[in-house]
């Protein structure tokens, strides 16, 4: 029996929150990412829009193939060629959508359509129908719904509706609605468009005002049955409602939703947050809610002294709940293999043994280093290690000096094919002195874009996680990860990171030319 409390969470992460300005995603990293979204248990995962690229095109199909659990979804505009694009990557799916768009605004049909109303109404129709003769579910989107005339916008569902659409996508494009208005529209849809019963109502909020969490709970609490959302909120510009944010307000606020739920595994959201992080190259803001580095912290006395009265003082979630690493000690020198895989699967990583015995040394190493292990440095060694490419060139010896007044020297030797390579070089600082010691050793010379540190844990022994974001050969992005409690050393392993990536996408493409021509 069809249960209306249940609201369906849509993943676009793969999708809008690609869209990011400087996120870039590549096969891999997007099935890694696929394959969290289904231990989190989405319902909808909105893997891509396959005419915007081969290589995207691709990444859907290899989730479609993949990915078992949740619906997998592909983005098209109401044109013939994406439609067939995106229907054949949703082939090897076993459950699947197509999720089909066209902009309704008067702004857009007239700026950048140049489309009269009835020719949309007509296209969109048309669009739903061509993929409903090929595909079980269509989702419709009237892109920039929010701010099309509330007739029109029912005109055109109806019609949508009639050809065949079961979800109704209902977005505010550019963030531009509020909860009350955002709410009233959508009970305005129920009220307005006859055959709505038919359809289920999905809505797809930006965050350019800061309102994306807040208008899609008003669509709720109004009827809307299903949330688009990215995890972080990352997206186009501001981005798009963050999903751990929506699950847990539903969660937290049940009493004002009306029991309304959804069906994600909450204990799964802070290791999901922190793949996508990691291999998007987008850190979390530390007061980011729910997922953020202080988002249970308590740092006033009074705060504290309610803490240890009652928890429920202060605080309206517990941070187990969500998944978010102890911040005691966990693990020490002396612990064990099996220690670090009990405490790996209470994080929610399960890891083959080859993963697990490259995390085990990598862990004995830190432990080595440093005398308490947390939670969060057990999972940044493990999603480092997820995102890494196979050690094209490995770091196996730095040493760097810095003295007042003078130009940091480094001495590096790096691994590559069996052999050692070693030079010396200068730079304005150690990261630069470092980099350039590197492009020399290499000779190569790779445009760095971006460059990101931050500590994983607290105190002065903590590591330090860079993030790097290169220039690939052809104009793409690549992003490599570094971890150690030698800032420079993580610096020099997020660069190797990421010029392993590019060398790791060269020998595949050589491969792909190479059996495109029968060799
Ligand atoms: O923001 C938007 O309007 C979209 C549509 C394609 C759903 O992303
Ligand atoms: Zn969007």
């Amino acid at each position: 029996m069809e249960d209306n409390n249940r609201i369906y969470i849509f993943d676009t992460t793969l999708r809008d929150g690609e869209q990011s300005p400087g996120a870039s995603l590549d096969e891999k990293g997007k099935l890694e990412i696929a394959k969290q979204l289904a231990e989190l248990r989405v319902d909808v995962i909105e893997a891509g829009f396959p005419v915007t690229s081969p290589g995207d095109a691709a990444a859907v199909k290899t989730i479609a193939k993949e990915i078992k659990g949740p619906t997998i979804c592909a983005l098209a505009r109401a044109v013939q060629k994406d439609i067939d694009i995106a229907l054949e990557s949703l082939k090897p799916a076993k459950q699947s959508r197509l999720h089909v768009f066209i902009a309704t605004s008067e702004i857009h049909r007239k700026y950048k359509l140049n489309k009269a109303k009835d020719e949309i109404v007509r296209i969109a129709a048309w669009a739903v129908k061509h993929a409903k003769n090929h595909i079980g579910e269509v989702e419709f989107s009237p892109e920039d719904a929010s701010r099309t005339e509330p007739p029109f916008l029912y005109q055109v569902l109806e019609a949508v509706i009639d050809a065949g659409a079961t979800v109704l996508n209902i977005p505010d494009t550019v963030g531009y609605t509020t909860p009350f208005e955002f709410g009233n529209l959508i009970r305005d849809i129920f009220d307005h468009v006859p055959n709505i019963h038919k359809a289920i109502i999905s809505v797809h909020c930006h965050n350019d005002l800061g309102l994306a969490v807040a208008n899609s709970l008003a669509a709720v609490k109004f009827g809307a049955r299903q949330v688009e959302c990215t995890v972080n909120g990352i997206g186009e510009r501001a981005g798009n409602a963050a999903m751990e944010e929506i699950v847990m307000a539903l969660d937290t606020r049940k009493d004002i939703f009306g029991g309304k739920y959804t069906n994600i595994k909450k204990d799964q959201i802070c290791k999901t947050s922190r793949l996508v992080s990691s291999l998007t190259g987008m850190t979390v803001q530390a007061n980011k809610a729910v997922v953020g580095r202080n988002a249970f912290t308590h740092e006033s006395g009074i705060h504290q002294d309610g803490l240890l009265k009652l928890r429920k003082t202060y605080e309206i979630m517990r941070p187990e709940e969500v998944g978010f690493g102890e911040t005691q000690l966990v693990l020490g020198k002396h612990s064990g293999r099996h220690a670090l895989e009990n405490r790996l699967a209470k994080l929610g990583y399960k890891l083959s043994e080859k993963e697990l015995n490259t995390v085990f040394d990598n862990f004995k190493q830190l432990a080595d280093r440093k005398k308490e292990v947390f939670d969060d440095d057990l999972a940044a060694l493990v999603d480092t290690q997820i995102v890494s490419a196979p050690k094209t060139y490995e770091l196996v010896y730095l040493s760097v000096l810095t003295e007042s007044g003078k130009s940091p020297k480094v001495t590096l030797k790096v691994k590559h094919k069996g052999r050692i390579l070693s030079s010396t070089g200068t730079g304005s600082g150690p990261v630069d002195a470092a980099y350039k010691t590197i492009d020399k050793l290499l000779k190569s010379r790779r445009k760095l874009l971006d460059y990101k540190i931050q500590s994983v844990t607290v105190g002065k022994d903590a590591q330090g996680e860079v993030t790097v974001k290169v220039e690939a050969p052809g104009g793409g992005v690549v992003i490599g990860q570094g971890l150690s409690t030698d800032i420079i050393e993580a610096s020099v392993n997020a660069y190797l990171a990421a010029l392993n990536k590019i060398s790791q996408k060269a020998a595949a493409e050589k491969k792909d030319r190479a059996s495109s021509h029968g060799v």
